[in-house]
Order: C-alpha cells, then sequence, then structure tokens
C-alpha cells in the first residue's frame, strides 16, 4: 500500500501577547492553508463551563464538556474568525481576557487537554495546517514540518495586548493587564501537563522589536527552504 504523506504542520507557540496569533493568520493566508487556534477550544470550555454551572475543578465533567462541545469556527472572513457554540456566535466572549484567565484553568487539567488531543489533530487537513498555541510542537503536533516559538518581552507583551483592548473599545488597566498577563503565563507554564515551552527543534523568535510584516516573512522564508 502507498502510504500518503500527511499534510504539513507548522505549528506556532508562545505565551500570551506574544502576536502567534496574528501571525498564525497571516502564515496561513498567505499559503492558503487551514488555521487551529487551539487557545480558543480552552476558552470555549471555559464558557460552556459557566452556561452549564460545572466548577472549574471538576476534571470528568469539564472532560466530557470538551469531548462533546458543539463548535464552528467561520473562517469565510480571512481577517478574522467568527466562533460558534451551539449555533450561537460566541467570539466576543471567547475573546474577553476573564474567559482567557479562565481557558488557562481548565487548560491546567489533563483530563481537558487529552478530550482535545484529537479535536485538534483533525484540523491537519491537505494543503496544510497552521497552529497555533502552547503545546503544538511539543504534544500536539510532534512531527511539524516547522515549528516556531514566538517570545517578546512582558512589558511589550502587555502593552500590546493593552492597545488591542482598547481598540476593541475596551478599557483595562495597565498595570492590571501586566499582572494578569505574568500570572496566567506562570501557570501555564508551570503547569505539570503540556507546559508552555519551546519543543527541542523550535526556532525561537523574539518579536519584541520586529514588526508583523518581518515576522511574518521570516516564517514564510522557513516554510520556502523546505
Ligand atoms: O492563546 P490563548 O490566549 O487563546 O489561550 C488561552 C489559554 O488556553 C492560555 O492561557 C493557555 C491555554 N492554552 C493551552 O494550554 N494550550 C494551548 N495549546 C492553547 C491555549
Amino acid at each position: 500500500m502507498i502510504a500518503l504523506l500527511d499534510p504539513p504542520v507548522i505549528t506556532i507557540d508562545g505565551p500570551s501577547g506574544s502576536g502567534k496569533g496574528t501571525i498564525a493568520r497571516k502564515v496561513a493566508n498567505a499559503l492558503d492553508f487551514h488555521l487551529l487556534d487551539s487557545g480558543a477550544l480552552y476558552r470555549l470550555v471555559a464558557i460552556a463551563a459557566k452556561k452549564n454551572g460545572i466548577a472549574l475543578t471538576d476534571c470528568d465533567a469539564l472532560a466530557l464538556l470538551a469531548r462533546d462541545l458543539d463548535i464552528r469556527f467561520d473562517s469565510n472572513n480571512k481577517l478574522s474568525e467568527k466562533v460558534f457554540m451551539d449555533d450561537i456566535d460566541v467570539t466576543l466572549e471567547v475573546r474577553k481576557e476573564s474567559t482567557g484567565a479562565q481557558a488557562s484553568v481548565v487548560a491546567g487539567l489533563t483530563e481537558v487537554r487529552l478530550a482535545l488531543l484529537g479535536r485538534q489533530r483533525a484540523f491537519q487537513v491537505p494543503p496544510g495546517l497552521v497552529a497555533d498555541g502552547r503545546d503544538m510542537g511539543t504534544n500536539v503536533f510532534p512531527s511539524a514540518a516547522i515549528k516556531v516559538f514566538l517570545t517578546a518581552g512582558a512589558e511589550v507583551r502587555a502593552k500590546r495586548r493593552h492597545k488591542q483592548l482598547k481598540d476593541q473599545g475596551v478599557d483595562v488597566n495597565l498595570a492590571a493587564l501586566s499582572r494578569d498577563i505574568k500570572g496566567r503565563d506562570e501557570r501555564d507554564s508551570s503547569r505539570l501537563v503540556a507546559p508552555l515551552k519551546p519543543a527541542k527543534n523550535a526556532r525561537i523568535l523574539d518579536s519584541s522589536e520586529l514588526s508583523i510584516e518581518t515576522v511574518t516573512n521570516t516564517v514564510l522564508e522557513w516554510v520556502a527552504e523546505l
């Protein structure tokens, strides 16, 4: 039997505010690849938990919820994506800072991560996939063609997120936001299961001083070298 090659995967992992969501979308658009925003899955579990009155410590109930989530990403629009749960548009709720903080808590549960593993791998379909998250290169797609670990200084990341929220009309205090991001990074990096860390063969890219265009082009050059 002829073994068919798996569609190529490019993983982009990194901490909050490193720009991985923006870069992943631009790289996916340039290559006409599919896009997996894995953080959105953890965010959706947190939203569904709240809706169903499930505590963020109830591993078994949360794992069931994660397994059975009825979700849909509408990527017709290449600039941004709409997220639906049970056919209801939950895009705004998914993007809230409070949802991100709750997602970071459920993401620490092995049972939830396992329940989402297959769902994430199902995104690997032709012509290829760009996957962004925290453990795309280490756990979900260990044999990805290119693994990028995108970083940026903590202050730069907080300022970027602050501007992003301001542009969306959300007024938050920069110092409080900076504290929240730090707390989330610490939780994501220190957890026992699939912590945020670069894969052994990841290419580390510090975007603190780089434009979105430069980072995107750097990743696309790596792809062209394949
Ligand atoms: O990338 P994001 O801000 O949407 O992610 C929300 C939270 O989900 C983040 O704090 C950590 C968690 N997460 C994870 O543990 N693994 C992933 N692959 C993606 C996100």
